[in-house]
Order: structure tokens, then sequence, then C-alpha cells
């Protein structure tokens, strides 16, 4: 028992870690850097940033990931996938996967690559990576909803088992 809520606890501080930074890149960063004089600076500013925060977040989705299998394991939880009262853990997972393959296979692609010419690169682009980030950010804070009341007894009426 004592078992299953230390992987809760390091589930949540993972995902605080993690989603926290994406809600900060979204809601403060990215405006931030879309009034800077010179959108070129910005972007290297946001290169910079963006590398040094999946770094960090490698680990986090890491530990969310591995603390989630094996809470799912303990309870046994494995028909949840097959109900849709349990959607959230449908989101959770799809947002661990898109993550993981964000960071651990398009980052570092991109950071392997010759950095494209940054003449072209306008507010008009922070707006569009403003864009997907709060995309995510969005579908992140529904996921997280969802999961403390699915998980704490608030399920949608019928779901319950
Ligand atoms: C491979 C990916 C993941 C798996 C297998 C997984 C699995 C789980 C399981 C089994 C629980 C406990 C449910 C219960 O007690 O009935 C849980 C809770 C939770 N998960 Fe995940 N999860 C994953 C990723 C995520 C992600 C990406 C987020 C955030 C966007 C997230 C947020 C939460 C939250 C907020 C809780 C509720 C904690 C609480 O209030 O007790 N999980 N997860």
């Amino acid at each position: 028992m004592d078992d299953l809520i230390l992987a809760r606890v390091l589930h949540v501080i993972g995902v605080v870690l993690w989603i926290g930074g994406v809600a900060m890149v979204t809601l403060v960063l990215l405006p931030g850097l879309k009034r800077m004089a010179s959108p070129a600076e910005a972007m290297n500013f946001f290169i910079d940033f963006r590398r040094r925060f999946a770094a960090q977040a490698r680990y986090t989705t890491l530990l969310v990931g591995l603390s989630g299998l094996y809470m799912t394991y303990v309870l046994d939880a494995w028909h949840r996938f097959m109900q849709w009262q349990y959607w959230w853990m449908h989101t959770m997972v799809l947002i661990w996967l898109l993550f993981t393959v964000m960071l651990f296979v398009f980052e570092p692609r991109s950071r392997r690559r010759k950095q494209p010419s940054q003449t072209n690169i306008t507010a008009q682009t922070f707006t569009r990576i403003q864009r997907k980030h709060m995309i995510l950010l969005i579908l992140s804070l529904i996921t997280i909803a969802g999961a403390v009341a699915g998980s704490h007894g608030w399920l949608i009426p019928g779901g319950r088992i």
C-alpha cells in the first residue's frame, strides 16, 4: 500500500514539474518573446531555453511514465483502457506518448540539424508556436482534472465498477 502512495506522490511531483513548465512557457515566456524587438534574437533565446527545459523534462516524463505504469500494475487497472468512463487513462498515456516522442526524438534531431536561417522569423512565428503549446496545455489540464476527479471516485455515472 505504501509503495502505491509513494508512486502516486512521485507521479504528481513529476506532473507538476513537467506540465507546470509547459504552462510557464505558454503563458509567460512565449508572449514575452513575441514582444521582443528582434525576433531572431528571441528565437535564439527560445532554442536555448527549450534545450534546457527538455533536458529536465526527460527525467520528469520518465518518472511520470514509470510511476503511472507501476500504479496501473498494482491497481490491476488494465481493464480501464477498455472503458470510456476512464477516458483520462487514455489521455494520460496519449499526452505522455506525445511528449516522449517530442523530447526523445524530435528535440535531439532538431539540435543535430544546422539551425535554419533566422531572417524569416517574425512575431507570427511565436504566435504559431504558442498556439501549439496552448493546445497541449489545455489537453494536459483537462486530463489532470479528469485524473484527479476519477482516481478519487468521481466518475461519469454508469462508469463505476
Ligand atoms: C504512461 C503514462 C501514464 C500512466 C500509465 C498513468 C497512470 C496513472 C494511474 C494508474 C493513476 C492512478 C489512478 C487511480 O488511483 O485510480 C494516475 C493518476 C494520475 N495521473 Fe497519471 N499516468 C500517466 C501519465 C500521466 C500524465 C501525462 C499526467 C498529466 C498530464 C498524469 C496525471 C495524473 C494525475 C493528476 C493523477 C491523479 C493523482 C491523484 O489525485 O491521486 N498522468 N495515473
